[in-house]
């Protein structure tokens, strides 16, 4: 085996809107940028985020972003950090408007400005009527934007390396980031990238779960490699079931189907919306709706045979506004339940959508962790950004539209504060064997024929597991039967094999060098779950139905050494405005 070796000023992983951005800004500074991605970096997942993203444009209601700052902060349930919810609600506007001049097809409204839809939580004057800050392009706005950002790129002369996959990070005797070891899919072949910075811009980990509206490739790759390095994992008991994926299947039917005019029925036609969210209804936020949509069907207001959904109605905008608004969900619809939704309602549930908690960041996008229990200090030479990082503008619940803003707004950050660090620190350092060495061990493991046990029999049992033991309703106990079940799942993982190594493809390695990282990213998510006893945003505890802010104002901080839990408080003061304190959350 050849080890090849390539040097740049910055190594990105991961080529969705979060890499592309930071990767274009750097390049567009002359910094010589490495982007390795595990797909063809258009196939990321960015590319099918539908409804939009947020900006206080004021287009077609009266907006600003102070605004757009409360309801994110009320969103969250009051565990986001101020400072960076200010910072990504003040820079919106410019990032927008940069897409726009980039060439990103955003739909128009008759006067020439950006369509703007409403989305979920949404309001005018701190909690008043609804608003309609999120700019789309029809429903194919993350097609659009990564389009967009990839050509640029090309422009900008960024390289790629397509279809390698990331092992490890590299790092120094002291900690500091070196860059990192890839796998070319094709070959096999591994490849040592050295870099004076590296920025973790990887996704999100819904392959978690086993109805989710994610790509196959979103296992939590960067999340998974900063943990092994040392790192601890913040806020990983938040994760966001999408009320609307299509029942029993997962495909997301965005929000702006309600933001449109649609609306969610049960067995017996009622709005149930009404009952659970008198002001904002269809459109309260996604924890309230997914958990109203389980509570209806529980009670056996389900509609179906099995009474297993409910139904999302919006034959009622007729077909002009579906064509020209809603065009990816009527094919989505068409292709996957053979029914046409501007006749037939479409059945819906609650799906896994998004991770809230990831790799801890600071508004500059540069890693941050407790130095033992004194002030959070910068990992040298490491900056992470979009899904994969928790900076934290979600909290405890994202507001639909901010995930497309959090990678543009965050991946323009990080890549401004590298610009700088770069002018200071001009050379590389010296590279550490024995990290490289350790980071080849991770792909030796799976040289060695298995014992049994596949690796996709294994990733199916852990989805079903996640499902069923860490969902939309928790308990003590039931979280308790999660996390032995995971960590029996990732004893059995040790020995598992992919079978004959002259018969099988390389993408037989990589799916099990993916599982190895969803079982970590499991464990986190199951522990943080357990330890925390409150119910805030998307983690919704039957045993402990209230929000408790006396004891968890504060973030958890998940460390894979000794499966050990730590916790920093939130940061309730924005930069340059008031801060909005707690109060009782009603849509
Ligand atoms: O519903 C949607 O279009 C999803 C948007 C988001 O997750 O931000």
């Amino acid at each position: 085996m050849t080890l090849h070796r390539r040097k740049f000023d910055t190594l990105i992983i991961g080529a969705g809107g979060g890499g592309l951005r930071a990767a274009l800004q750097l390049s567009q500074a002359e910094a010589h940028v490495a982007v390795v991605s595990k797909v063809f970096p258009t196939r990321s997942h960015t590319v099918a985020a539908q409804g939009g993203v947020n900006a206080a444009l004021a287009n077609v209601l009266p907006d600003n972003w102070h605004w757009h700052m409360f309801d994110t902060v009320k969103g969250s349930d009051y565990l986001g950090d101020q400072d960076a919810i200010e910072y990504m609600c003040r820079a919106a506007p410019r990032v927008v408007y940069e897409l726009d001049h980039m060439g990103v097809p955003f739909s128009r409204l008759d006067n020439g400005r950006i369509y703007q839809r409403a989305f979920g939580g949404q309001s005018r004057d701190f909690g008043g009527d609804q608003a309609a800050r999120t700019c789309a392009a029809a429903d194919r706005t993350g097609h659009a934007i990564l389009h967009s950002l990839y050509q640029q790129n090309i422009r900008a002369r960024t390289h790629f390396f397509d279809e390698y996959f990331a092992i490890d990070l590299i790092r120094d005797a002291e900690g500091v980031v070196l860059g990192a070891l890839a796998l070319e899919i094709a070959t096999g072949e591994p490849m040592l990238i050295e870099a004076k910075t590296t920025l973790l811009a990887t996704g999100g980990a819904g392959q978690l779960f086993r109805t989710n509206t994610n790509a196959l490739i979103n296992t939590g790759d960067g999340m998974a490699m900063a943990l092994r390095a040392g790192i601890p994992l913040q806020d990983m008991e938040f994760f966001q079931f999408h009320p609307t994926g299509i029942a029993g299947k997962g495909m997301l039917i965005t929000e702006g189907v309600r933001g449109e005019g649609g609306y969610l029925i049960n067995a017996e036609g009622e709005r149930f919306m009404e009952r659970y969210a008198p002001r904002a209804k269809d459109l309260a936020s996604r924890d309230v709706v997914s958990r109203a949509i389980a509570i209806e069907v529980r009670e056996g207001r389900g509609c179906g045979p099995s009474r297993d959904h409910v139904l999302l109605k919006l034959d009622h905008l007729g077909v002009e506004v579906i064509s020209k608004r809603l065009p990816g969900i009527r094919d989505t619809v068409r292709t996957f339940l053979h029914i046409d939704p501007a006749e037939t309602p479409i059945p819906v549930y609650p799906t896994a959508h998004y991770t809230m908690g990831g790799i801890p960041t600071n508004r500059f996008g540069q890693v941050v962790v407790p130095e033992h229990n004194g002030p959070e200090e910068p990992v040298q030479g490491l900056y992470a950004a979009g899904e994969c990082a928790c900076v934290s503008v979600h909290g405890a619940n994202r507001l639909g539209g901010n995930s497309l803003l959090d990678i543009l707004v965050f991946g323009r950050a990080a890549a401004n504060h590298i610009v700088g660090f770069l002018r200071e620190n001009r050379y590389h350092r010296p590279l550490y064997e024995a990290s490289v060495d350790q980071a080849l061990q991770r792909l030796a493991r799976w040289e060695r024929p298995g014992r049994g046990e596949t690796v996709d029999g294994l990733r199916r049992e852990l989805q079903r597991t996640m499902e069923d033991y860490c969902g939309v309703f928790r308990t003590e106990e039931i979280l308790q039967q999660g996390v032995a079940r995971v960590t029996e799942l990732e004893r059995r993982l040790a020995d598992a094999g992919i079978g004959d190594q002259s018969r099988v493809f390389n993408t037989a390695r990589i799916e099990a060098l993916e599982l190895e990282n969803l079982m970590d990213i499991a464990l986190a998510t199951v522990h943080s779950a357990l330890a925390r006893t409150e119910s805030r945003g998307a983690h919704s505890r039957v045993d402990y139905p209230e929000r408790d802010d006396l004891h968890w104002m504060r973030h958890s901080l998940f460390y894979w050494e000794g499966r050990r839990l730590d916790y920093k408080p939130v940061r309730l003061k924005p930069v340059t405005v008031d801060s909005f304190p707690p109060k009782e959350r009603v849509y």
